[in-house]
């Protein structure tokens, strides 16, 4: 497929775009990748649905080509295998770009350790498998909507692992997404690696820890991960030696190189129609709206959505140009019971913050997890603003060609 980027700009996006995918080879499966991205977004196009392209969990940083070792990052998928059954819910058709192996849509209720699928199954006196009783209705409910998601063809899955996986993915559907115009909504959920190893500077065998090899190593090729040369008077050491300083050619450093920010390119040439929502995580809350306002003015685009790794499943704040910061949160009937049991303590010394434009404070908020899904509030006010990303477009349309 044909783009602008390919043929037109020279800017130093471009440059850095064009030196980044040039040296970092796509992922085997990108091609059938792209072919079924590109016939889900004809039909849809067709049917003049909203497409949203949901990105989800954490990329990965390989330290090796034949990877044994990787840098990982927490996030499990809960924010966008979740974001996808509300936009599903909404009559999107999704594109759920996520982590191999991390939480999707609907099977996420019953994938973790906590809800494994066989604790709400057993079998009875026939030999056949059912569910529980006391989970059947649930159970019901998710296959239906699971089944009708599959059936009406709007759930298309796309896995990646590391971050340069991502990347390839993200710029080829993006790409792709053009032919929606306004009606394409990119929902960047993903945990992406801000540093990686360049693949011309990658080991391609596994980092040794001992100097067992060290006679071989004549024939490999420079890396990014160095063991310290040895000192003459240093013993070879052992991992099991007690000493409390480890020797220098004992440790292993990590050279990384951080990974261009491909945001610019993504509004300016990737999808440029298209709404653009990013995220926006941090842990200290009084940089948070500094850093989803600075990402903003940075990259052009229509929202960014700030959480707190703490709270991120009791609010989150938007900030949108032209609108003043709003946080969602979970409502406190919705909350789960205090210890004490009384539902109307339930966060009552919070419920000043609760009111302002301020980050709640996590000591004030109960154990586990929220009764109320909080992408439920999340995604109908992503919606209006995508509505109205849609009618400002056909305005914009009209008036040029009047
Ligand atoms: O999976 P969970 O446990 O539910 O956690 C969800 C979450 C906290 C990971 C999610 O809600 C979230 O905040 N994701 C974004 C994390 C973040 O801060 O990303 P960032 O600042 O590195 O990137 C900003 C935005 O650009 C993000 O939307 C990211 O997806 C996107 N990005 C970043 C770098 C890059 N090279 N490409 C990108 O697309």
């Amino acid at each position: 497929m044909s783009t602008n980027t390919t043929n037109t700009s020279t800017s130093s996006h471009q440059v850095v775009e064009n030196a980044y995918f040039n040296s970092n080879p796509p992922p085997k499966a990108l091609p059938q990748h792209v072919a079924a991205a590109e016939s889900f977004i004809r039909q849809h196009a067709a049917a003049n649905r909203r497409v949203v392209l949901v990105t989800s969990g954490g990329t990965t940083v390989p330290l090796e080509k034949q990877t044994v070792r990787f840098i990982d990052n927490f996030s499990a998928g809960t924010r966008g295998a979740t974001s996808a059954e509300y936009f599903l819910e909404s009559g999107y058709a999704v594109i759920f770009m996520h982590r191999q192996f991390s939480l999707l849509p609907y099977s996420r209720h019953y994938s973790h350790s906590t809800d494994c699928f066989l604790d709400f199954l057993h079998e009875n006196p026939d030999g056949s498998v059912v569910a529980n009783p006391t989970h059947q209705d649930k159970m019901l409910r998710v296959l239906r909507k699971y089944n009708a998601a599959k059936n009406q063809n709007c759930l298309l899955m796309i896995p990646f692992v590391t971050i340069t996986d991502y990347l390839h993915e993200l710029r080829a559907v993006a790409q792709l997404m053009r032919p929606l115009g306004p009606n394409g909504l990119l929902y960047l959920a993903a945990a992406v690696s801000d540093f990686f190893v360049p693949e011309d500077r990658m080991s391609e065998h596994k980092i040794q820890s001992t100097d067992a090899t060290d006679l071989l190593k004549q024939q490999q090729g420079p890396t990014t991960i160095t063991k310290e040369p040895r000192e003459p008077e240093e013993e070879t050491f052992d991992n099991f030696d007690s000493s409390p300083s480890v020797p220098r050619s004992k440790r292993l450093i990590v050279d990384l190189d951080p990974v261009p920010k491909f945001l610019k390119n993504l509004v300016d040439g990737w999808a440029p129609e298209g709404m653009i929502v990013s995220f926006k995580l941090e842990t200290d809350p009084k940089i948070l709206v500094h850093k989803a306002k600075y990402s903003l003015e940075r990259y052009q685009h229509h929202l960014v959505i700030g959480n707190l790794l703490s709270t991120r499943k009791w609010e989150v704040v938007f900030v949108a140009p032209g609108h003043s910061d709003k946080w969602i949160r979970v409502p406190f009937s919705r909350r789960k019971k205090t210890l004490s049991g009384v539902e109307e303590l339930v966060g009552a010394a919070d419920r000043g913050a609760h009111e302002k434009n301020e980050p709640l404070d996590p000591s004030m908020l109960p154990e586990g997890e929220p009764e109320m899904e909080i992408e439920s509030l999340i995604i109908p006010a992503v919606e209006e603003l995508h509505s109205k990303h849609i009618e400002s477009a056909a305005a914009k349309n009209t008036s040029k060609l009047a």
